[in-house]
């Protein structure tokens, strides 16, 4: 026998909400499509991509399910695919084979070094796509830092006058975009002067300005082979996760030194900050989801846990109602297929 509720309102609910019913716009698929707040396109994505040495050649990253470093001329391939689709921009790393690498990184100098050869190879075949270069040493140091290691301490002048040089040579080679993602001081600032006094003043800066000492890099790590190099961690030079005024005087000084735009990163774990960098400066502000929130979404799909393509585009999506203007993100080649068939 069903018992009839015997609790009884004080306050009918249209007295309780004034007859507010915020409910009423999420009745169906048209209303709420029709006072969605935040979107999603394929201009919000940018591609992190893995580059490797070889010919016709994809490499499996254990860490990254589903991502492979790829030879030049597959990933030339795949950022024409993703142009296509309308991807706005690529980043590219570079695994360094071990025998290029010293305590200095002085192979980021080289013209012809995997990365340099790579940007001229997309500026020459996909035109149409934009070049965001990360200009950092540690794919390229046997200790697997980005800086100048003497003495156990990454010395920031002397890195900060290697970065400034390999930023020009990533210029010449085609790059659109430097990102320097040392975290040294007044890196941003070298950088400008160099890329002006060598003619490309047209060339900008994405500074990833607030960029954490995080656990979240751990993929990234085998992706680009620094795994078991890396001696000690990186926390004298990147920021504390305990920081946030400090992320802000960061973006300022870069800002101040000539930054184009800025990033925050990784993504989600610090969409705090990416808010108020957005707020505070209203600049171009830019999230990494990084390889670590790519692969912990990975596996707990692939153990069941979580619906794959729903949490990713939700996990975009929290970018964007940050006010974030874009994403680096591991997922771009999959949402922008899916952004394509809807
Ligand atoms: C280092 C660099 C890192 C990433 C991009 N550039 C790792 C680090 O800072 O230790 C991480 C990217 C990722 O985890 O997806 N220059």
């Amino acid at each position: 026998m069903l018992k009839k509720n015997s609790f009884s309102m004080r306050r009918t609910v249209d007295e309780i909400t004034g007859s507010h019913r915020l409910r009423r716009m999420r009745k169906t698929d048209w209303s709420r499509r029709l006072v969605a707040e935040t979107r999603l396109t394929v201009d919000d994505l940018i591609w992190p991509c893995f580059v490797t040495e070889g010919e016709d050649y994809a490499e499996p990253i254990d860490a990254m399910p589903g991502i492979s470093r790829l030879s030049i001329d597959r990933l030339v391939a795949q950022a024409k695919r993703l142009a296509a689709l309308g991807v706005p921009a690529i980043a590219p790393f570079p695994h360094i084979s071990g025998d290029r690498k010293d305590e200095r990184g002085s192979h980021i100098l080289d013209d012809d070094n995997l990365m340099n050869r790579l940007i001229s190879a997309l500026k020459a075949d996909v035109p149409e796509i934009g070049i965001i270069s990360d200009v950092a040493l540690d794919p390229f140091t046997s200790h697997g830092h980005d800086g100048v290691l003497r003495d156990g301490i990454i010395v920031n002048d002397e890195t900060v006058e290697i970065l400034a040089e390999a930023a020009v040579g990533q210029a010449r080679a085609g790059s659109d975009i430097i990102a320097p993602s040392d975290m040294m001081d007044g890196r941003i600032g070298a950088i400008r002067d160099a890329l002006d006094a060598a003619g490309y003043q047209d060339v900008a800066i994405m500074s990833y300005s607030a960029k954490y000492a995080s656990g979240f890099y751990g993929p990234y790590r085998d992706a680009i082979g620094t795994r078991g190099l890396l001696k000690g961690d990186k926390q004298t030079y990147y920021l504390s996760p305990t920081s946030t005024e400090e992320a802000l005087r960061e973006v300022e000084q870069d800002l101040a030194e000539g930054a184009d735009m800025v990033m925050v990163k990784p993504g989600l774990p610090y969409l705090d900050i990416c808010q108020r960098v957005k707020e505070t400066f209203k600049i171009p502000t830019f999230a990494y989801q990084v390889s670590g929130e790519f692969s912990m979404i990975e596996a707990a799909s692939a153990a069941g846990m979580l619906d794959h393509d729903r949490v990713m585009m939700e996990s975009l999506m929290a970018f964007r109602r940050a006010g974030v203007d874009g994403i680096l993100s591991y997922f771009t080649p999959r949402v922008a297929e899916l952004l394509a068939e809807h």
